[in-house]
């Protein structure tokens, strides 16, 4: 059994529902690009809506760091990992939280407790010290002197500004032969820190203001990566398990060895990113390359997979990823079913944007030649443009280049040479679209009302109970996703487009309203998770139809729209379905 079984197992046996990984991208979050931990997906429901699975959950979720994408290379990044979370929503608290975390540790991974050491937040601002899980550790057999107070910082856990919180308790693992030292030192780099633990009581809002939910949940974390060269005692990541096979097929396909020195960043790169890649371009979510948000990383992610096959000598015209791409997805689609089906679409993603950057990598490369042997130490706006724009050269890209070199790039005259280049290219584009074709802008605005309306069509005709679970909106489409025990039939899906066709064809008028948080609630107004918005709400009335809690922006009035048709209904994950829907001209 592998450390995923393990996990999964372990937790089923606590009375925890098993659920699938979300997609890698936030369904409800529009300011985030990825998941980037366990507990994203349940933000709605660390913040109080009810889990159609339960109150104790366990899942491996798919999740996303990019912030430090161009430090993939080293033994421990990953752009692409797994996190293992148990949760309980106003279940357990700290006392079987931390019970349970150290029988796992212990009894199922035979960890010596003697190798093991933790931190507890050691109170700061109204927020106290958190004497119960140090005394729950003493409790289990965690010596004194291996228990480290920490403050904010370090023990204190949010997933970026704003959301639920809680002070945290994290478990260290020390990873040497060495004799283990008596006192635990957190910034002793023989500890690694393998599972933290949240408990999450309190929300925090855009003001910094921090209130106490209304109920007290647990939030987990254990990084699949870390744990697996943890237990396998490698200290490079991708000698372990984990990667063994790919790296295996890297040197065979490359005719190279990992061993040498030479060779071994351009692997661990190559094996990091096409395993994010297949994980990106297979998620349901549909991302392919792009110059914005997702699809920019998966860009970037390719280019620079590319990039470095080039210094492992490998063919970059052949299909030479294809054989990795399979291993990738024979070894995770146990869990992220997703990946087999999607399979065609994640080579042709590769093989269109490789053959791209194929045509005109090596022209690129010969521009940094030629700075090199004027001996320049900057590559000037006009250089790093010419790279990004005729090239393909993402900025990033370029500034890694250079870096090598020892050469600085001009970014701010980039940037300011991009904007100018935007600025033109939208001129351009509003030229072409003069005869009155709306912007993206106001297209999405009208896919916005469309779902307002969706929403209560939906009520009317499937029942009260049905609540949104989450919304995405392109120029292109909507999604819709709601709490239903059922496919719809043909018949309802047809009296829900007819419906909102016929709010449409009212030309029903929208009005904003502001008001305080209770009397919103208390009239009735639609909302997906109360106690995320601030006291003072503003609450869009359609018509007579339907009042919700939102931000909007609306248009002002329905006929606007267009014409509203229901383009798949389909499954989103247990007593959840999804609607997909588009809007068109009359
Ligand atoms: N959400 C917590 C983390 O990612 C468990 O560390």
């Amino acid at each position: 059994m592998n450390i995923k079984e393990q996990f999964l197992k372990f937790f089923e046996e606590k009375g925890h529902t098993i659920i699938p990984s979300a997609p890698v991208i936030p369904e409800n979050d529009p300011s985030c690009l990825f998941n980037t931990a366990g507990m994203q997906p349940l933000v709605p429901n660390l913040l109080g809506q009810k889990h159609p699975s339960g109150t104790r959950l366990a899942d491996v979720q798919k999740c996303f760091r990019t912030v430090d994408l161009e430090e993939v290379g080293d033994t421990t990044h990953h752009t692409f990992f797994e996190m293992l979370g148990n949760w309980s929503l106003g279940d357990y608290f700290k006392e079987e939280s931390i019970s349970y975390s150290f029988e796992f540790l212990t009894k199922v991974l035979a960890i010596p407790i003697e190798k093991i050491a933790v931190t507890v937040f050691k109170g700061e601002g109204k927020i106290p010290k958190d004497e119960i899980s140090a005394n729950i550790w003493k409790k289990l057999g965690i010596k004194e002197e291996r228990i480290a107070y920490l403050g904010v910082e370090d023990n204190f856990w949010i997933a970026g500004e704003t959301g639920p919180c809680g002070p945290d308790t994290e478990i260290f693992y020390f990873r040497s032969d060495e004799k283990v030292p008596e006192v635990f030192d957190p910034k002793d780099d023989r500890w690694v820190e393998i599972w933290n633990n949240v408990f999450m009581e309190f929300y925090k809002d855009e003001k910094g203001n921090i209130t106490e939910l209304s109920a007290k949940n647990v939030d987990t974390g254990m990084g699949v990566e870390r744990i697996t060269s943890v237990l396998e005692n490698v200290n490079d990541n991708y000698q372990s398990s984990i990667w063994k096979d790919i790296i295996n097929k890297i040197e065979e396909l490359s005719k190279k060895n990992y061993e040498d020195d030479k060779y071994k960043k351009s692997m661990r790169i190559l094996a990091d990113h096409i395993r994010a890649i297949v994980i990106l371009a297979g998620d349901d979510a549909n991302i392919k390359p792009s110059n914005t948000d997702q699809g920019y990383i998966l860009r970037r992610l390719i280019r620079r997979m590319v990039r470095y096959s080039r210094n492992l000598e490998l063919d970059i015209r052949s299909n030479f990823e294809e054989e990795l791409v399979n291993i990738i997805i024979q070894k995770y689609k146990k869990y992220y079913k997703e990946l087999e089906k999607n399979k065609e679409a994640i080579l042709e993603v590769l093989r269109i944007e490789k053959e791209k950057f194929a045509r005109t990598l090596e022209k690129g490369l010969k521009e940094f030649d030629k700075l090199v042997d004027k001996e320049e130490k900057v590559v000037n706006k006009d250089i790093a443009f010419k790279l990004y724009d005729t090239y393909g050269f993402p900025i990033e890209m370029t500034i890694e280049e250079a870096s090598m070199y020892n050469m600085e790039v001009d970014k701010e005259g980039f940037q300011m040479k991009f904007k100018e280049h935007q600025e033109k290219s939208r001129r351009g584009a509003k030229e072409k679209f003069k005869g009155g074709l709306a912007s993206n802008g106001q297209i999405e605005t009208k896919y916005h009302t469309a779902t307002h309306l969706l929403n209560a069509a939906l009520k009317e005709v499937i029942g009260k109970d049905v609540h949104q679970k989450g919304s995405n909106i392109t120029s292109e489409r909507m999604r819709f996703d709601f709490s239903c025990d059922h496919k719809l039939t043909e018949e309802e899906k047809k009296k829900v487009e007819s419906l909102v066709n016929k709010w449409i064809e009212e030309g029903l008028d929208v009005n904003i309203e502001a008001m305080k948080k209770e009397e919103a609630i208390a009239s009735g107004a639609e909302c997906m998770f109360i106690s995320k918005y601030p006291d003072e709400v503003t609450v869009y009335h359609i018509g007579d139809v339907s009042h919700e809690l939102c931000g909007g922006p609306h248009v002002q009035n329905t006929k606007e729209i267009g014409v509203f048709k229901i383009t798949k209904e389909e499954a989103s994950s247990a007593g959840v379905r999804r609607i997909k829907a588009i809007l068109e001209d009359k």
